[in-house]
């Protein structure tokens, strides 16, 4: 009985708490990923960052593209399917924990499906972190004011 109220605990630490740190994990759609690489083209090896990696799926499209892709994730569930996903990828990485500790100064391109509520503070950390010319694709969610550089429905890219 006690490892069933330990697992429902987790659960909803990992599914429903997370909204006071981020978005809540909803995927996005299959196809949106693998277009954005297209469309971009980036070089091969370019540093891809998605920002609540969920269950890996952009993660392991961009390895697809010749990225190295790094996520993070903090629901220790979606962290591991993450791992098996991109086990055939040894250089893609995922690291179960905070995104607002993650340090972008790498990154030529960021991922992020957050929310509303946190759309200013993630433009402070990418304008205070990213390199000039780093490119941030929004899925979903806009920064209000800024100007967009490309869209690819529904995702939103910022040259910063
Ligand atoms: C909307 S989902 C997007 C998942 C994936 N990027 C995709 O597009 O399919 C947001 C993800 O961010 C994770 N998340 C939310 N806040 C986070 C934080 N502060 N640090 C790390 N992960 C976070 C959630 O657990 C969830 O998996």
């Amino acid at each position: 009985m006690i490892i069933i109220w330990i697992i429902l605990i987790l659960l909803f630490v990992s599914f429903g708490a997370i909204v006071f740190v981020g978005a809540p994990y909803v995927p996005s759609k299959k196809n949106d990923a693998s277009q954005l690489f297209s469309v971009l083209n980036l070089k091969k090896g370019s540093v891809f960052v998605d920002l609540g990696s969920g269950d890996g799926k952009v993660l392991l499209a961009a390895a697809k593209a010749g990225l190295k892709p790094i996520g993070y994730e903090l629901n220790p569930f979606l962290y591991l399917i993450s791992k098996i996903r991109l086990r055939k990828y040894p250089k893609s990485k995922v690291v179960w924990g905070n995104y607002w500790s993650a340090d972008l100064s790498k990154a030529d391109l960021v991922f992020v499906f957050s929310a509303a509520p946190f759309m200013q503070k993630l433009y402070d950390k990418f304008k205070y972190q990213l390199k000039s010319g780093a490119l941030v694709a929004s899925y979903a969610f806009s920064f209000e004011g800024i100007k967009i550089y490309k869209k690819i429905e529904p995702i939103n890219i910022y040259k910063f």
